[in-house]
């Protein structure tokens, strides 16, 4: 376990989506992977990796009273989210409390996140880095195309990384970033960046993916199924 310690660490949960591209009639972080709902399992994960003291959860208005119940025994607040992500977030900044030092921003969408991709991002914010990401190569090539799907460019993939979450910060800068929003973002260091301040990138991995598609949730519910084989770090 971890030396890190997850006081002063809290973790703002997005799951506020409705999951239009899941398809499954329910918001997404409320679909259930393996008879879990996913939100429920992000915020296990989170909590499960020891450096994580606190978890918000932020989820559609409506769903507010019947999420509160989905986390009996756990350090969560549940908190009313906005109209894109970037407002979720935000909603989650206004529930942070005092006392907090480091905060991390994980999509609910990502349940199957190992514990280990948490705490690199932890330890790295610890460390002293302001914003810390963590990201995998692209291992497929890219191009660049105009408006009717012509080809105009490749892109040098070796100077590419998809990222993942959670994405860690200091949490003065965070909200200092998020005092300056102007536009709805698909990320979060997206907006550190927008400050000029440095982002700082850690190994992610593959099991940290994000469920979108049906494709997706099939995908995760493969990988739990063989969980008890579980593929070693340097297959991945
Ligand atoms: O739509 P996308 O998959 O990019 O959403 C990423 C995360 O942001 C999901 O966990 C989703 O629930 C969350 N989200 C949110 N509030 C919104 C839109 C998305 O919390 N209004």
């Amino acid at each position: 376990m971890s030396t890190v310690d997850p006081s002063g660490v809290v973790a703002i949960v997005p799951a506020a989506g409705s999951g239009l591209r899941l398809g499954a009639g329910v918001p997404k972080a409320f679909v259930e992977l393996g008879g879990v709902p996913m939100v429920l399992r992000a915020v296990d994960g989170l909590l499960g990796s020891g450096v994580v003291g606190r978890v918000v959860v932020v989820v559609p208005a409506f769903e507010v009273t019947a999420a509160a119940s989905l986390f009996p025994g756990r350090p969560v607040a549940v908190v009313p989210g906005g109209a894109d992500r970037t407002a979720s977030v935000a909603a989650g900044l206004r529930a942070l409390g005092s006392d907090v030092d480091v905060v991390l921003v994980h999509d609910a969408a990502r349940p199957l996140t190992p514990p280990d991709v948490v705490r690199r991002v932890v330890t790295a914010v610890r460390s002293g880095l302001p914003a810390v990401i963590p990201v995998l190569p692209v291992t497929d090539t890219v191009k660049q195309v105009d408006a009717d799907g012509v080809v105009t460019g490749t892109v040098d993939r070796s100077a590419l990384r998809a990222v993942q979450t959670p994405q860690g910060f200091r949490a003065s800068d965070l909200v200092r970033a998020y005092d300056a929003v102007v536009d709805a973002l698909t990320d979060d260091a997206g907006l550190i960046e927008a400050l000029g301040d440095s982002v700082h990138t850690v190994a992610g991995d593959p099991v940290a993916f994000k469920v979108t598609t049906a494709w997706d949730l099939r995908i995760a519910e493969l990988l739990l199924a063989g969980a008890s084989v579980p593929i070693s770090a340097e297959e991945r």
